[in-house]
Parts: structure tokens; sequence; C-alpha cells
């Protein structure tokens, strides 16, 4: 019998108790294996924190948002937060504790899920001779190799039924309504929500944008009779002449609520030139974390049952160093030094030329 472990790293997301369960239940019911989970991801790989999974454990969490493992933000073991002897915080790397504690519960193999910070120490832990099979998770859907991750079909739902909701009001008072979404470096959140929600204008962060060009739109839009417009803008869009900067909430700054984020930036800029000719208002809504949470959508869950599903095959092949991915809805897997070698993740380079090859049609009626 094999004994495994498995974590969940970085930020949530839906899909990852699907993947979880998955994982769970392959393993014990395909090829009868030991599972235990540690919680708080790497934190509680190096602080021995774990519960043993059995098919109990995963019972009626298939739809649900999160991930019953729960995450840490003291999630890098190589560069970890410890007090010294003066009370200040200095960084170790305590990896050799995390692999002490696999070799004390005889883990033959530790299945880890998460984005590129996780995979980064997957990759590392691999090198340590850790037995790693890593599966990419982001709603970002930007982790290169691999051609959608779960979570971000869930985070497009949340974004196109916010847009349908902000239609009505934007209608009812002549409104220029802006939704900023999440995304970091990569527009497909905005581009593929955006155009789902039937947006006017859509930014992102590949394509810098021109004020006066979203303006353009607004005030024809206007002529044309519709007296509203919708703008769905990514958290990482960037203006072209690079004048106006964009201050992004710092969550340790006292000043953090004074900060605006890009839509706040658009709308102001965007007052200055449509206001006195049509007297619009402009409205922001930042969707923020609802697009991480909720219940899991259809695609998200049978998506995550087939990454965790395809990790335990992988496991019981003694296919190690690896992450899961799906290509042409077929999975498959590559070195995880691939991935987190390639200097892509999260890049707006990359994101941009995976949105312009297949997409490059919505590009273009995003930038019309
Ligand atoms: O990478 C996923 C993501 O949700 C981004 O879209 C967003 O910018 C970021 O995480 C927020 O991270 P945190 O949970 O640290 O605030």
């Amino acid at each position: 019998i094999k004994k495994i472990a498995l974590l969940t790293g970085g930020g949530d997301c839906s899909g990852l108790n699907a993947v979880i369960r998955a994982v769970v239940k392959s393993a014990i019911l395909k090829y009868n294996y030991e599972v235990i989970g540690f919680k708080g991801g790497y934190h509680g790989l190096y602080t021995d924190d774990y519960i043993k999974m059995d098919l109990t454990t995963v019972r009626g969490i298939f739809h649900q948002g999160g991930t019953i493992l729960k995450m840490s933000n003291k999630d890098n073991l190589f560069n970890y937060p410890v007090e010294d002897k003066d009370g200040k915080v200095v960084y170790q790397d305590v990896s050799d504790i995390a692999v002490q504690n696999l070799k004390k519960h005889n883990i033959d193999a530790l299945v880890i899920i998460g984005g590129d910070g996780t995979l980064t120490s997957a990759r590392d832990f691999g090198r340590k001779g850790v037995n790693v099979v890593a599966i990419p998770k982001t709603i970002d859907n930007d982790v290169p190799a691999t051609e959608i991750t779960f979570g971000y079909r869930t985070a497009l739902d949340h974004i196109m039924q916010s847009l349908d909701a902000l239609h009505t009001t934007a209608y009812s008072h002549d409104r220029v309504m802006i939704l900023e979404v999440m995304g970091r470096n990569a527009g497909w959140l905005a581009l593929e929500g955006g155009i789902a929600g039937s947006a006017d204008v859509i930014l992102i962060p590949e394509i810098p944008y021109d004020i006066n060009s979203v303006a353009k739109t607004v005030l024809d839009r206007y002529k044309r009779g519709s007296k509203f417009s919708i703008i769905c803008v990514s958290e990482g869009a960037k203006p072209l002449d690079g004048k106006v900067t964009i201050k992004k909430i710092d969550k340790d700054s006292p000043d953090s609520v004074k900060l605006g984020g890009v839509g706040e930036v658009v709308a102001s800029e965007l007052e200055k030139v449509i206001k006195p000719i049509t007297g619009q208002d402009i409205r922001v809504t930042t969707l923020g974390y609802i697009q991480r949470g909720g219940v899991t959508n259809t695609f998200d869950r049978i998506l995550g049952t087939k990454y965790g599903s395809y990790a335990i095959d992988m496991i019981e092949k003694n296919e190690f160093g690896r992450m899961v991915i799906i290509k042409n809805d077929t999975m498959s897997s590559v070195r995880i030094e691939e991935v987190v070698g390639s200097g892509e993740i999260g890049e707006t380079s990359r994101g941009g030329a995976r949105i312009v090859n297949p997409h490059g049609d919505l590009v273009n009626a995003a930038r019309d």
C-alpha cells in the first residue's frame, strides 16, 4: 500500500474541493492508498498539522468553493518567517523539517495543488527528492502548458452575472458602470467575462488602453441612443500613455482605503472627458473575492475531478516531478521544472500571447 499526502497552497478558488475529493476517492477506491492532508498548505507540512483523509472527510464537499484543507499566508518554506531571539522576523529555509515530516509519516508521494508560488516550491521539494505530483490552480487561467485551470469558469460566471446586474441599473440611470475584475497580470477573466456579460469596453493588461478611445466608445453609444455603457476592466490594466499611476491596494498600508484600484483610475479619467458632454455619472464596482467563492459550477466540478483523478493515476505509474495538464480535453503532464522555469507564470507577455493566439478575434472585438 502506498501512503500519500496532499495540500492546497496559495489562494483559494472554486473547484479545489472537487480536486481534493477526486484525489481521495481515486486513491482509496481505485488503488487502496492511505491519504493524509496537510492543513494550511506548506505551513501544515512544516508544523505537521494534518488530518487523515477517508471517504467521510470528502463527503458533501464537491459543490463547495474554498478548500477543506485551508490555506495559509505562511506558505513558502524556503523563505519562511520566524522570530529571532530579539523578536524580530527573519526569513529562513525550513524545508528540511517538512521533508523530515514526510519521512516520519512514510509518505510515498505528495500531491501539491496550487498556483505560481506553490508550484515553485513543488519544484524545489522535487529537487530535494520528494515524489511530487502538482496540480495547477488559479482563477486567472494563466498557468503555462495547460489550457484551462479550475476555478476560472466559476469566476467567469460571477463576472457575467455581475455585468448582467449592472446592465439593468446602468440602463435605468443612464450611467457608465465600471466593473473591476481580478486576473493579476492576465486578462482572461476580464476578456471572456466581459464578452459573456456584453460589456461595451473591455480593458486587459495585455493591451494598454487609451482613455480617449474608451471615451469615444461611450460617446458613440450615447449618440446612437444607448445612454448607458458598461466597462469591464481587469485589475492589471494599464494606460497607453503611462501617465496615470495605477495604485494597487496595499493591504499593509494605513492609507490602503484611500488608494483606488484601476477601476477608480479609469472612472476619474473618463469622467473628465464625458461628463461635460453627456452629463453621465460613472460608478465603479470592484467584484473582488466573490470571484473566488460560492458554489462551484458544472465545468469546474468536472475539470477538478479530472485533474485530481489523473494525479493519482500518475502516482500509481511513479510519474513524479510533473504537473497535470489538460490539452484538447485530454489529460497529460509536463515536468514542473518546465513550467516554473519558463518565467511565464502570471506574466503579461505570456498572458498576451495566450490571449492573442486562441482568441485573437475576441481581443479585436474587445478593442473595438
Ligand atoms: O491569482 C489569483 C488572484 O485571485 C488574483 O486574481 C488576485 O489578484 C489575487 O489572487 C489576490 O490575492 P490575495 O488572495 O493574496 O489577495
